[in-house]
């Protein structure tokens, strides 16, 4: 029988809320494909939904809290992984927020304390849990995090999440400038609309699912099954040249011009 292609990797998987979130079609992936898997949790009210789901790998699959807006969170979350793990190979940041205020109407209206939280949950908790999971990846691995096209184009509605996405994608260049010595890679995959939690948080979402149906060379949306597949590439050997990289899984709908 042949080697899957993640066998023997341990993965750290940011971002499940419940199963349509794109963490969860990601971890699923990674783990067919042999990883062993830790979840975290953002807080309470979610931490029962991932212990039901990260127990689909097995009642021992580990799951502990981390809300990343908070140092000790991190701290505490790493302790733990230390505790369960000598190693971690691969890491997926999926994680975003911005105020609903500030996903509708104008961008020119978004206040201090929105673009600040914005930015913070969505852009420098990349960093913060990188740095963290740096000195369990002794062997090199892969750092994967979620992006939208908003980051290079205005999309309507996106508003201070676009600016949070640019920081994501600009960060993801610079860690992986700063972490190739160690063999560690860097990439975000940019996804097309998928139909989740923190997606129908943006007003006019549905509108939007429905003009990448209508404009997408593929003419349709995307799956959670196929940013899985997209998931496994950037964590395995298949992506070992390739870094600081942003991947459109779009259907094709960023190469149109109109
Ligand atoms: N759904 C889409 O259309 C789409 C498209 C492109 C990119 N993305 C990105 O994919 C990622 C995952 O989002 P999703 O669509 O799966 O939605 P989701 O709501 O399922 O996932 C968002 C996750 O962020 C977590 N989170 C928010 N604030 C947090 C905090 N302070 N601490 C820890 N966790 C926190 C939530 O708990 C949740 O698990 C996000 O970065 C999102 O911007 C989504």
């Amino acid at each position: 029988m042949s080697q899957k292609t993640l066998e023997g990797k341990v993965g750290l998987v940011f971002g499940v809320a419940n199963k349509r979130s794109i963490a969860w079609g990601i971890a699923k992936a990674w783990a067919d494909a042999g990883a062993r898997l830790i979840f975290n949790y953002q807080g309470e009210r979610l931490k029962e939904n991932v212990e039901e789901l990260a127990a689909t790998f097995g009642s021992e699959t580990p799951v502990a809290a981390c809300d990343v807006t908070r140092d000790e969170d991190i701290g505490k979350f790493f302790e733990f992984v230390r505790e369960k793990t000598g190693r971690v190979d691969l890491l997926l940041h999926s994680v975003a927020f911005a105020p609903k205020e500030a996903l509708e109407g104008n961008f020119l209206d978004t206040s201090r304390e929105a673009f600040r939280i914005a930015h913070d949950i969505s852009a420098y908790s990349l960093v913060a849990v990188s740095r963290a999971a740096v000195p369990l990846m002794n062997a090199g691995g892969s750092i994967v995090t979620m992006s939208y096209y908003g980051a290079a184009k205005v999309v309507p509605h996106y508003n201070v999440m676009g600016v949070a996405k640019a920081a994501l994608e600009a960060s993801v260049r610079y860690l992986a400038y700063d972490l190739g010595p160690k063999k560690i890679r860097v990439n975000a995959i940019s996804a097309g609309p998928v139909n989740t939690l923190a997606a129908r948080g943006i007003s006019g979402f549905s509108a939007m699912l429905s003009h990448y149906e209508a404009h997408a060379p593929l003419k349709r949306n995307i799956t959670l099954e196929e940013l899985g597949a997209t998931g496994v590439f950037l964590a395995s050997d298949g992506a070992a040249g390739i870094t600081g990289q942003i991947l459109y899984a779009d259907s094709g709908y960023s190469v149109m011009g109109m």
